[in-house]
């Protein structure tokens, strides 16, 4: 059979399953909504290492559920052919991109009002979730309607998406759903810029402006050692010497996006995360700290 299969209804889906599953493979998932870029190639990886001979399972689906009035869910890229592409070189076996009626069945779609639907905790009305509201509703409710369909041992997400992450974290706890979730890092062009499947949205003009978020970022972790004043400074002040950068959020926190000390123990380790408009495009970003 030619490596991945395609399958683009649940049906499908579950009989390509059954059979790994019953040879007592361990299964694992990788959910993105295409665009497939090397940041998603090194989750696949991060996968296959999990999972050994088991299948790895990426799924491609934009998810209109996440996505809020203005939003680019119309403009978002849809690249199947090249999408698959990499999945055939990364060695994935089962590629599923249904389309939106298969995920969201019955006639009012994933606007259904009695659709049962995740709700997530407050950590979603932070950052992301206070500038998007329901976008974590509408992750979380496809990422679960995705375990359910593939049942995987293991999902990889990328730390990219860090609130995303913790969020999917705590859904797949408190939910008892017994799927292990691990976060891969952030992939990044040798100048920096994180690698998102947005940046193709950026003008040659908006992507120089946009390197000024990692340079920030670092900037806040060259200065940690000094609390996090002093670090939110340094980022700021990167970020306020670029106008082509318009800043949205700029926020440190715990680990756990709980909330930091100003001067934090020795040892802690926090997260600087930030969310700015270059140009047309919303992009976000962040980093570790560390304090000493
Ligand atoms: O990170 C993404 O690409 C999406 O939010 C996800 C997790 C695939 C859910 O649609």
């Amino acid at each position: 059979m030619p490596t991945p299969v395609l399958a683009s209804t649940r049906a499908e889906l579950a009989s390509l399953l059954d059979a790994h599953r019953g040879a007592g493979r361990r299964v694992g998932l990788v959910p993105t909504m295409g665009a497939l870029h090397d940041g998603h190639a090194s989750l696949m990886r991060v996968a296959r290492d999990q999972v050994g001979d088991g299948p790895v399972v990426v799924s491609i689906f934009v998810n209109p559920l996440q996505f809020g009035e203005g939003e680019d869910l119309d403009r978002y890229p849809r690249t199947l052919e090249a999408d698959l592409a990499v999945c055939e070189r990364e060695g994935v076996d089962v590629v599923f991109a249904p389309a939106v009626e298969e995920m969201y069945p019955g006639g009012a779609g994933p606007r259904d009002p009695d659709m049962t639907t995740v709700q997530p905790g407050g950590l979603a009305d932070l950052l992301e979730g206070a500038s998007r509201p329901g976008h974590f509703r509408g992750v979380l409710t496809v990422v679960a309607k995705l375990f359910g369909l593939v049942r995987p041992d293991v999902a990889v997400f990328g730390q990219k998406d860090y609130q995303q992450l913790a969020l999917i974290t705590r859904m797949s706890a408190d939910l008892c759903l017994g799927i292990e979730v691990i976060g891969a890092e952030t992939q990044r062009e040798p100048d920096g810029l994180a690698l998102s499947s947005r940046n193709r949205y950026l003008s040659d003009g908006d992507r120089a402006a946009a390197l000024a978020l990692s340079r920030a970022l670092r900037a806040a972790q060259e200065r940690a050692a000094y609390g996090v004043p002093a670090a939110r400074w340094a980022a700021m002040s990167v970020l306020k010497s670029e106008p082509g950068v318009e800043l949205d959020y700029l926020a440190l926190r715990a680990a756990d996006l709980g909330d930091l000390p100003d001067h934090p123990e020795a040892g802690t380790v926090g997260r600087i995360l930030l969310a700015a408009k270059v140009g047309t495009t919303r992009l976000i970003d962040n980093m570790e700290l560390r304090f000493s």
